[in-house]
């Protein structure tokens, strides 16, 4: 059959390798894609807006689609699945991705924490304030032990969470989001919470709204700075698994967290076919035991954590999302590659904040141990590769253990380079130190 993904990052690239891989692919359109997804076997870019529903509706009809997959948030939050649902044209196509209403959990962080309250799912004590609610907000926040955490209710582009040592700063903050609108209509409304000092790590789920598959964890890690520092970033690398989700601890994330979510939307007939991105903090408690308790939630895969996690799915993945589609997951089982993955992004020089674009990638060729896949990138008129964003490319190597796929991904890397290239080489190291 031909499949439409939408998107164009690191993420979309993972994807569509997995969905090219399956023989029950004939085509599969990328919407926008990139220069890496250009190169993929079975794959051809599409120039449509993911959007533009009219746009998709045509290339859909055109061509035939009969499945949809949706890689990045806004176009869940915009809607996409519900669009297709309700067009009598559009119907039969398979929507691998929640309804609007299932990807609040990620577009609002209010609702998401409510949810988690009437779920009983284990999260942060919280509050959750209007711009009328700032004296009460400022009441809240000393009744809390700092650091403080600030969070814009809506999509704020990764940068709508603040956290604060100290709280006249966290008051100032706090009225600046709610009244100063400084994440624009983001922060109309802002919730505050309680710090929960642990590891981080993200959990993956695919549901067809009833049963789901619990994917391999990943840590991803955030920082444009070696050892967690400057600022935050859409992700500069990322690991799986994460070797302290043991058994015991997945055992809990299953039983207090997957089961009561899912759960969870289904009483609330909330329709939801795709995945759940649960990012969560373990917590140690006084006799060192982690449990889990969740952070967030997001609508899609994580990026760059799919890069570490598809190449570990040995299950024919379209097989997989035939199955979510129909609300039969439970029939199929999911095959994972027990080996550790790892991915070192690599991205322009200034990232995050002001870089230049159109450099040559000189290299990429010499790389043989490495799955690269492309985040910014773009072809030339003369064919030469160019980077065309902040992350460009990323290097994901598998290996028996952790170390030799981290030292592998570090080795291939040093074949690419392009003018004012960086990327961060303690990927995973906190997670090696750990070990010892
Ligand atoms: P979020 O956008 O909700 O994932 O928050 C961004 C980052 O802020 C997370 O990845 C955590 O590192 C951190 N964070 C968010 N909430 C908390 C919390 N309650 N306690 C500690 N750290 C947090
Ligand atoms: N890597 C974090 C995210 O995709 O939101």
């Amino acid at each position: 059959m031909n499949i439409l993904l939408l998107g164009s990052g690191g993420r979309e690239h993972a994807i569509a390798c997995k969905i090219a891989e399956s023989e029950l692919c004939t085509t599969l359109f990328v919407a926008p894609g990139n220069a890496g997804t250009a190169r993929e076997r079975k794959c051809r870019n599409v120039d449509v807006n993911p959007m533009d529903f009219e746009a998709l509706r045509h290339l859909v009809k055109e061509h035939d689609v009969r499945m949809v997959v949706v890689g990045p948030e806004a176009p869940l939050v915009g809607g996409v699945a519900d669009f297709f649902a309700s067009e009598n044209d559009l119907r039969h196509v398979m929507v691998i991705g929640p309804s609007q209403a299932g990807a609040q959990l990620e577009g609002s962080k209010d609702f998401a924490k409510g949810f988690m309250l009437r779920h009983g799912v284990p999260t942060a004590a919280y509050r959750t304030f209007g711009a009328k609610e700032v004296e009460e907000g400022i009441a809240f926040l000393r009744t809390l032990k700092p650091p403080y955490v600030l969070k814009a209710d809506g999509l704020a582009a990764g940068k709508g969470v603040l956290i604060v040592d100290n709280l006249k700063e966290a008051e100032q903050d706090l009225r600046e989001m709610l009244v100063e609108g400084k994440f624009g209509e983001a922060s109309a409304r802002v919730v505050v919470e309680e710090f929960l000092k642990g590891v981080e790590l993200s959990v993956f789920v695919l549901t067809d709204g009833k049963h789901y598959k619990i994917l391999p964890t990943a840590k991803d890690y955030k920082r444009i700075g070696e050892g967690d520092t400057g600022l935050n970033t859409g992700g500069m690398g990322s690991v799986s698994p994460v070797h302290f989700a043991d058994k015991a601890f997945m055992q809990k994330v299953e039983e207090r967290i997957v089961v009561p979510t899912v759960k969870g939307l289904h009483a609330e007939g909330i329709r939801y076919k795709g995945f759940i991105f649960v990012g969560l903090m373990a917590v140690p408690d006084e006799n060192g035991v982690m449990n889990p308790y969740v952070i967030e939630y997001n609508a899609r895969m994580g990026d760059p954590e799919t890069e570490c996690v598809f190449p570990r799915i040995k299950s024919d993945v379209v097989e997989l999302f035939q199955h979510t589609w129909q609300g039969t997951l439970q029939q199929v089982t999911l095959d994972v590659d027990p080996r550790a993955a790892a991915c070192v992004m690599m991205v322009s020089g200034g990232y995050p904040e002001h870089y230049e674009k159109g450099k040559t990638i000189e290299g990429l060729e010499q790389v043989k141990g490495c799955k690269v896949f492309h985040a910014g990138t773009a072809l030339g008129a003369d064919g030469k590769l160019l980077t065309a964003g902040g992350r460009v490319l990323c290097l994901t190597a598998l290996a028996d253990s952790m170390p030799t796929a981290l030292l592998t991904a570090y080795q291939e890397l040093e074949n690419v380079s392009w003018e004012g290239c960086y990327y961060r080489r303690d990927i995973g190291q906190d997670l090696l130190k750990m070990l010892v």
